[in-house]
């Protein structure tokens, strides 16, 4: 399985630049020191009695935290048998996520996001045909290689209509999608970026809820535009789904939505 997207530092960071809290500050309202604070932060310390005191401070679940600083929780590894894609590919060092939808007996195929290069998922859809791109967000790493997957396939592109994105269609929150047997619901999780959008994909063996960079595995994408609405989209738009929802998120692991409503420093004990 491939690592988690963030470690705690990089979740403590998030939660402090969502909420404008200096580093003295936090030290100073949980009661730590700036050293121990540096420590659990800057050079992942699991030191419990500071990561107790600074969660409740930065909004975040103790137990969950503490959990990710141990080692002891990673999602289940899931596996979807037939209809299903996951491509994970290398953007200037960092890795991002980019899946392939397809309907068994049609072969008629949905892509979700090109990664930095689509090559793996090109190669891995010969026999089927590639109908539409969805797009979950405009960051530059999720539509690194759109014009050569829409030459390669043809495929008719979507991206939201508060985040269009050169030659794309746009839509609004609500508009599904359809493919053969498999159905796509909308849902604006925007936050991390203004027009962000959670694909809510059934048909296959288990639902999946293509999140792009609203929800991760044990963490979320920064709340660059709005930390408030990133984390309230997430807990009412994506966890609220059935538990057995599969996340396939723009980075790191895939997780569910019951695994996230437990383990997920940010969001367990909300929901
Ligand atoms: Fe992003």
């Amino acid at each position: 399985m491939i690592p988690l997207e963030d470690n705690v530092g990089d979740i403590i960071g998030k939660a402090q630049r969502g909420l404008g809290i200096a580093d003295s500050d936090l030290a100073k309202r949980a009661g730590v020191t700036r050293e121990s604070l540096m420590a659990v932060r800057d050079n992942g310390q699991a030191d419990r009695e500071t990561l107790e005191k600074i969660a409740p401070v930065l909004q975040l679940d103790a137990a969950a935290l503490i959990d990710l600083a141990e080692g002891k929780w990673k999602p289940n590894q899931i596996k979807i048998n037939d209809g299903f894609a996951m491509f994970t590919t290398d953007y200037n060092g960092m890795t991002v996520n980019s899946f392939l939808v397809w309907d068994p007996d049609t072969k008629d195929a949905i892509a979700f996001d090109t990664g930095a290069d689509c090559a793996p998922m090109v190669h891995r859809a010969k026999g089927l045909k590639i109908k539409m791109i969805l797009l979950t967000h405009g960051h530059p790493d999720h539509v690194a290689d759109l014009p050569r997957l829409r030459e390669e396939t043809g495929a008719h592109v979507f991206a939201p209509a508060r985040e269009p994105v050169s030659g794309t269609e746009s839509f609004d929150e609500g508009k599904d999608f359809h493919l053969g047997k498999i159905k796509i619901e909308t849902r604006q999780t925007w936050g991390h970026s203004p027009g962000g959008v959670t694909y809510i994909v059934n048909g296959l063996a288990r639902s999946l809820a293509i999140v792009g960079d609203s929800i991760f595995a044990g963490s979320m994408g920064g709340g660059n535009v709005s930390y408030d609405d990133a984390i309230k989209n997430n807990l009412q738009k994506i966890l609220t789904l059935p538990n057995e929802t599969v996340i396939c998120p723009g980075h790191g692991p895939m997780t569910t939505v019951g695994e996230e409503k437990q383990h997920n420093p940010f969001f367990a004990g909300r929901i």
